[in-house]
């Protein structure tokens, strides 16, 4: 056995470049020549020895470190792909009587009194995929993306099963199908079963599997995996052969592409109606997942005329079915108390599995929404997964209840650290009152002042501030600023020994001088990011910075709250009274009197200086985000455009200058196209901003 606690670093960067050569030869074997000579132990051993080296010595992580390619979780660097014809998405209906509705209002625009066609289809939980063949002959592969932008998938559809890669039939020269690729529920279970057995990361349904399946930079993977898929639509096509959806569904399953067997054409809404209720009753004998049906107009002279609104067609609409629900018991009511002293609610849940996910947990909101639905520990409750957000419960099975089960009661005082909770007015939380003697609060506090848009200091991650908070090293957090004085050795008479960082498990000599260097770089901090370090309530990133902006000096700021002067807080145009008002309550509070003014003789605090160059290209411009930023977060990027002189606004208008589209846009970006608004991409935004 490899004694990676005595290993030098010279030896442990050896053994990495032996494992990452070994991993990958084992690999190539399983996956490329589908001839494995290691078994899965003898494979999981290198792995875990691969890992258990590189948490001792992250800074020798290889570029070719196998812990980033399989098993891991993969970044996204797949390419972009523009799609020609963008891949829009279905309005939603849950009502049976809005089938009446979408029907009419075809017939409406259409002013027809006719009965219309449709197809009926059944909506596959999966992935959509788009693939586009030029004269016959597979070239590129994307996902949905934002809709406009996908990214590449080609190696990867290339490695399911029946996918085609050339079309041996007269098709048009440019080609573009969609459709779906999905998992089906028995190889779904089989692929848990086994990560399970592995000791891998289980998923938690079919289609997260299937897009961890077909989301891999390493198509090797996606080998691995069985994946299905069907067609259901098309995209860029030079030479549309078809007159009707029932139409181009016949076409392509001819040409060899799988299409849904339960597809439908139907001649009215009783119809319509019908395939519902048929496949709905029939939903849990399928061997895939399905979340609804899909009515789309037939006629494709008559999709025309319908057209398009911003991001859905109006010829088409899914159907979805009720949300899932299942039966379970309420073991607990757990509070958590947050950063600052929120206390909520948790329901921990007997487990049970809802529409394939097993749900342990389920959110309760607050006091009132406990009262509100007599919810008591012991309870019987039902749970509702709808999508994808955190299940939900609904109701209580109050005739299932033991006559003596009592009324739960809210905690009238801190879980963590016994101070009184108190509700103010026309607030929904009941806060914890301890501050920074609740060690919850404390604990979260020291997070958010290290965090990236705080003081940012790499290496004192959430599992090192939660040790050295229970252990005592940093209460405070000026205490992070003494560290490397209490690090210091000691002779056998000095009152208190010294830390000994370096001799923790998983950390050495290297990791303590980095983030020793990490702590003395941060003492630089602009005066936005102190004010958000503190951790005030309501002021995130954004907020700090107006308060920068117009005091301009820490000591301007610090003097007018502690004075109580609210004049020009008010002023401020973004800053309400609810918000002052919290502001000034922080500033009442001798505990962090007490910190500041210790913090404020390590740290040196940058003034504001004077506003943003006026020949940046962001100033005076009004700028809306929307999207997930994938390099930076939203009020990252708010602060940033602000420092240019930037006004940002959560809506588009005409009074917008310019939109920066993140990763899966909706709305806003339709409409700023819509207004011609200018879109920029979050690599365009970082680039002016730099
Ligand atoms: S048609 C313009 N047909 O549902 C119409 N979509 O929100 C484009 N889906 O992203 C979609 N089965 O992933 C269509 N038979 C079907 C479908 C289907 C599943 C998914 C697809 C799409 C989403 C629509």
């Amino acid at each position: 056995m490899t004694d990676i606690k005595n290993m030098t670093e010279p030896e442990a960067a050896e053994q990495l470049a032996y494992l990452a050569k070994e991993i990958e030869k084992a690999n190539i074997a399983y996956y490329q020549n589908d001839d494995p000579y290691l078994d899965d132990a003898q494979y999981d051993k290198l792995r875990h020895l691969n890992d258990a080296i590189e948490a001792k010595f992250p800074q020798l992580i290889r570029a070719d470190s196998p812990s980033k390619r399989i098993g891991a979780k993969v970044k996204s660097d797949f390419k972009k792909i523009e799609l020609k014809v963008p891949m829009l998405s279905l309005a939603d209906i849950f009502e049976k009587t809005e089938v009446s509705d979408f029907i009419m209002s075809i017939k409406r625009f259409l002013n027809s009194g006719e009965d219309i066609v449709f197809t009926s289809e059944p909506k596959i939980d999966g992935l959509s995929f788009s693939a586009l063949y030029e004269n016959g002959i597979f070239v590129r592969g994307s996902t949905r993306g934002d809709g406009r932008i996908g990214e590449d998938i080609t190696d990867n559809l290339k490695e399911i099963k029946g996918f085609p890669v050339f079309l041996d039939k007269d098709v048009p020269e440019r080609f573009e199908v969609r459709g779906e690729v999905f998992m089906s529920k028995a190889d779904f279970f089989a692929l848990n079963k086994k990560n399970e057995e592995e000791g891998k990361k289980t998923f938690a349904n079919p289609r997260n599997a299937a897009a961890g399946s077909l989301r891999q930079l390493d198509a090797r993977i996606t080998a691995k995996r069985n994946l299905s898929f069907l067609v259901y639509t098309w995209g860029d096509v030079s030479d549309i052969r078809w007159k009707s959806q029932i139409e181009f569904l016949e076409y392509v399953k001819e040409l060899g592409f799988p299409v849904n067997q339960y597809n439908k054409v139907c001649h009215n809404e009783k119809e319509l109606l019908a395939s519902f209720d048929v496949l709905m009753e029939n939903r849990a004998s399928l061997d895939y997942d399905i979340d609804g049906i899909v009515y789309k107009v037939n006629d494709l002279e008559l999709q025309k005329r319908l057209g398009f609104l911003t991001r859905t067609p109006r010829w088409a609409i899914a159907h979805k079915f009720p949300a899932e629900q299942a039966v379970t018991r309420l073991n607990n009511i757990r509070v958590q108390v947050g950063r600052t002293g929120a206390l909520t609610p948790v329901a921990d849940l007997e487990p049970v599995n809802v529409g394939g996910v097993i749900v342990s947990h389920a959110t309760l909101h607050n006091e009132d929404e406990i009262k509100r639905k007599d919810v008591r520990i012991g309870d019987m409750v039902v749970i509702q997964r709808a999508g994808d957000v955190i299940p939900q419960i609904v109701e209580v099975l109050i005739d299932k209840r033991n006559g003596d089960t009592p009324e739960y009661q809210f905690p009238l005082f801190c879980p963590e650290c016994g101070a009184h909770a108190i509700r103010e007015e026309d607030e929904a939380v009941r806060r914890c009152t301890g501050g920074l003697s609740c060690p919850a609060q404390a604990v979260e506090r020291l997070k958010h002042f290290v965090s990236r848009e705080a003081f940012n200091i790499e290496g004192l991650g959430d599992k090192v501030i939660d040790e050295f908070y229970k252990e005592g090293i940093i209460k405070t957090p000026y205490d992070i600023f003494t560290l490397e004085e209490r690090n210091k050795p000691t002779d056998l008479f000095s009152a208190s020994p010294s830390l000994n960082l370096e001799n923790r498990d998983g950390w050495g000599k290297k990791s303590v001088s980095k983030l020793f260097e990490a702590i003395n770089k941060s003492k630089d901090i602009t005066l936005q990011k102190f004010i958000y370090a503190l951790g005030i309530r309501q002021v995130g990133s954004a907020t700090a910075y107006l308060i920068a902006k117009h005091y301009h000096s820490f000591s301007n700021f610090m003097t007018a709250m502690v004075a109580q002067d609210l004049q020009l807080l008010i002023s401020i145009d973004g800053i309400g009274g609810a918000m002052a008002n919290d502001i000034v309550e922080f500033f009442k509070e001798q505990h962090n009197l007490d910190i500041i003014e210790k913090l404020l003789g390590v740290v040196r605090i940058e003034d504001f200086g004077d506003i943003a160059d006026t020949s940046s290209p962001l100033f005076g411009k009004t700028v809306v985000f929307t999207g997930t930023l994938t390099t930076l977060t939203r009020s990252e990027a708010k602060s940033k455009a602000l420092a240019m002189g930037a006004k940002v606004s959560g809506s588009v208008s005409l009074h917008t200058d310019l939109v920066v589209a993140g990763e899966s846009a909706g709305s806003k970006l339709s409409k700023a196209q819509e207004l011609g608004v200018k879109v920029i991409s979050e690599d365009e935004f970082n680039a002016m901003v730099s």
